[in-house]
């Protein structure tokens, strides 16, 4: 036997039985975006290797290890596939002037690619759905981001969700802010870690982030970019924070979150669980007012979050929240002449909205039976040698008290509607 092809490793296929979770949260997500008035835009999958490196930033995780860049050998192109989707949806936004009649609000969905360590809710290849809101400067805009993500995880049965919020000022406020830390980490060389080292004068914000126990003393001792932020990102702070107290809804503010990526401005915020091991968060999203001009287009305040869905299909699994796709009938038929029939009926049935399910396997009159059962459906439909030559089906209550029925084939229709199948 030929050896067998296996898939690469942080990439995975998705099960039919996972897949149908799938479409659940893709249903309740598609239309809580329509209940916002957010407009879906695809975007390609391959962009510039120079978008992320501008875009992400130089000194990011993402960009620094975690790209699946090449050069294209037909034309030389430095390649990328996309790592997330920010920076393709401004490099959109700006290509074709999206913004040139106001304010608009988009959202795409589909795989992203980081070289990462593979573990429980982390893979190489996952999928989000991605949300992004341009020419709105208003604290209002965020609020109503985060309501979204509130009402998604209500709609989806999903709680003990913890949102963390934090402001991490405007970019002048960070470059002070940073040489404070920097003084602040170089009198604490001895605590930090190989990591921590290396990012100390590139990009010593992300050291906040840093996991590691040994250095969570010294961590929480650190200045707190908090207490950097001007006079107009602090109003606009609390204007949030006002917001989403009226809306009642359950904060922590995280001081040393500042998220992975360089282009946020003022609000950044992630929702986690504890459901997950290490890899909790579910959403991460926040402002970044000075991306789109940075990639080319005119200034132009900006916001969104994009959701992990193998995270959020992780939860459901462990919920038990299962939703089955069932035929509402199934054919059992004996012979090649009743296989004609089943079909013709089949498609009669479908134009007229059923799912419907005919057996093709030819096996005995009980397997099938037994596969009718299998399948959930309600009805069985059996069609024989008997059946053909009454023009007539008989129909078995599989769900109910398992009675039969004989039904004329022209009285199909009215028999289903009668009992209200469907
Ligand atoms: P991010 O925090 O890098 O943000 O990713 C958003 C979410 O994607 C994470 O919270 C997580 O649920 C999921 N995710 C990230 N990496 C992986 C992975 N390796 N495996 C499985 N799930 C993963 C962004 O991507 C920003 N573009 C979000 C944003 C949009 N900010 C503003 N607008």
């Amino acid at each position: 036997m030929a050896k067998k092809i296996q898939s690469i490793k942080g990439f995975y296929d998705v099960e039919p039985e996972r897949q149908i979770l799938w479409r659940v949260f893709e249903s309740k997500i598609l239309s809580i975006l329509d209940q916002y008035n957010y407009q879906e835009i695809g975007l390609p999958i391959v962009e510039s290797t120079n978008l992320f490196v501008s875009g992400v930033g130089m000194l990011t995780d993402i960009v620094e290890k975690e790209m699946y860049s090449w050069e294209d050998p037909l034309n030389k192109d430095a390649l990328t596939l996309r790592p997330e989707g920010t920076a393709g949806c401004v490099r959109a936004v700006n290509e074709r002037s999206l913004t040139y009649n106001g304010p608009i609000k988009l959202f795409y969905r589909g795989p992203m690619f980081r070289h990462e360590n593979v573990q429980k809710g982390r893979q190489r290849q996952f999928h989000q759905v991605g949300v992004e809101a341009f020419g709105y400067n208003d604290a209002a805009c965020d609020a109503e981001q985060i309501l979204l993500l509130i009402r998604l995880w209500r709609n989806l049965g999903l709680n003990n969700i913890e949102l963390q919020l934090n402001s991490v000022g405007d970019h002048q406020d960070r470059e002070h802010y940073r040489s404070k830390l920097i003084d602040y980490l170089e009198r604490n060389k001895a605590i930090l870690d190989s990591d921590a080292i290396r990012r100390l004068h590139d990009n010593p914000l992300r050291i906040l982030d840093s996991k590691n126990p040994k250095m969570q003393d010294m961590l929480d001792g650190a200045p707190k970019l908090i207490d950097f932020i001007s006079n107009d990102a602090r109003i606009h702070f609390e204007a949030l924070c006002s917001i989403l107290d009226e809306h009642e809804v359950i904060y922590t503010i995280n001081d040393r979150l500042v998220r992975g990526l360089d282009y946020y401005n003022r609000t950044v915020y992630e929702f986690i669980t504890n459901e997950l091991g290490s890899q909790g968060t579910i959403a991460g999203g926040g402002r970044y007012d000075y991306l789109v001009e940075k990639l080319g287009g005119s200034s132009t305040p900006a916001c969104g979050f994009a959701i992990g869905i193998e995270r959020i299909i992780l939860l459901l699994e462990s919920k038990a929240i299962t939703h089955a796709i069932r035929p509402d009938i199934y054919i059992v038929n004996l012979g090649k002449e009743a296989r004609n029939k089943a079909c013709k009926i089949a498609e009669l049935l479908r134009d007229n909205n059923h799912k419907v399910s005919v057996n093709m396997e030819g096996a005995s009159f009980k397997s099938q039976m037994k596969k009718a059962d299998k399948s959930n459906a309600k009805l069985a439909f059996i069609i024989g040698d008997n059946e053909i030559e009454k023009k007539s089906i008989k129909i078995k209550l599989l769900r109910e008290d398992g009675s039969q029925d004989d039904i004329l084939e022209s009285n199909i229709l009215s028999y289903l509607n009668e009992i209200k199948i469907g």
